[in-house]
């Protein structure tokens, strides 16, 4: 499947950029065309970091005996064999599909081919100017994105922001499936003077003018209106830690570089949203298989299925199945 994991201005020209993602070393850089490449950040000779090289003509070059590889993974220059060698096959690195577009880089994981370009939003004609931001959680891939599709945290995490008005009580929420890897998610949250929740059969999404789109395995989608979006991805570094990419998206004079200027003097806010979010996020138990989930919980249980269905990831992030932390029978007075 494709993974967001890196927003494209990160990745530099003329210098390759060495990241962790999905439990793996990876280099990074753009060719002379600046077209994005990956691979697997050890050179297959004596097994150093392509990132600590350089770029020489669009391709890699390993710090340490200077041989040179391309985007695919084949050694194209062995210096000590002189200029009119050419390498031996097993003398491959190991690469990645890379698929840039709309600010983001993407890279392919698991088995399978890709079918096509990676899924993003399908509204977004128009809403170009944004502000970027990101960091890293000390938290598993799966505690971030849950985060995010949690909707009843607001009044207690963002008591003092986004979540004023203390509506506490969870209608629904309505999870709508679009297909097999996405869904929307309708918050109808109220002040709770004594009624009984709706259930999600009785709510109309017609209603609704805001809701959180989810494209497996990690975009997200705030939309607060037509004109203010935020976007976020989730990038899995190993099973430990997570890399949270948000970017707000403006449309509110229609000029895109003072949309762009508003949007940025917004990140401060976003950011303080986001750190009411990192404390308790970060304090959570990373198994997330000794959860109680309940009702108002439906769209994590929708996000687990997906979750749990990806044995490519899991194995990629050491997630396989309950881990003596979040094994049940190894909780505190069997809860
Ligand atoms: S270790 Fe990379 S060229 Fe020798
Ligand atoms: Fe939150």
């Amino acid at each position: 499947m494709w993974m967001a994991i890196l927003f494209s201005r990160e990745v530099r020209k003329g210098r390759p950029l060495g990241v962790r993602r999905l439990g793996q070393d990876l280099v990074l850089w753009r060719d002379d065309d600046g077209r994005v490449n990956a691979l697997s950040d050890i050179c297959p000779h004596r097994r150093t970091r392509f990132s600590l090289g350089s770029l020489v003509d669009g391709r890699v070059r390993c710090p340490y005996h200077g041989f040179e590889f391309d985007g695919s993974g084949s050694a194209l220059r062995v210096p000590a064999e002189g200029r009119n060698f050419k390498p031996p096959e097993y003398l491959r690195a190991m690469s990645y599909r890379v698929h840039e577009e709309h600010g983001i880089v993407w890279i392919w994981y698991g088995r399978g081919q890709p079918d096509g370009p990676p899924r993003y939003l399908d509204d977004m004609s128009g809403m170009d100017s944004h502000s970027e931001y990101h960091e890293t959680w000390r938290i598993p891939f799966p505690r971030a994105v849950e985060n995010q599709l949690d909707v009843f945290h607001l009044p207690f995490v963002h008591h003092n922001t986004i979540g004023r008005g203390m509506r506490t009580l969870v209608n629904g929420p309505l999870v709508k499936k679009i297909d097999e890897h996405s869904f929307i998610v309708y918050p109808f949250n109220e002040v709770d003077v004594g009624q009984v929740p709706r259930r999600a059969e009785d709510l109309n999404s017609g209603t609704m003018r805001n809701y959180l789109k989810f494209i497996y395995p990690n975009l997200w989608e705030n939309y607060i209106s037509k004109g203010t979006r935020i976007v976020a991805f989730f990038a899995p570094i190993d099973g430990h830690s997570t890399e949270i990419y948000i970017s707000f998206h403006l449309k509110l004079t229609g000029i895109g570089s003072l949309d762009r200027l508003l949007a940025g003097l917004a990140m401060p806010f976003n950011k303080y949203v986001l750190h009411q979010d990192r404390r308790v996020v970060e304090a959570q138990d990373p198994g997330i298989f000794g959860d109680r989930l309940v009702r108002a919980d439906s769209p994590i249980s929708m996000f687990r299925k997906m979750f749990l269905a990806d044995a490519d990831l899991r194995r990629a992030l050491g997630m396989d199945g309950p881990g003596p932390r979040g094994n049940p029978s190894m909780s505190p007075r069997g809860r």
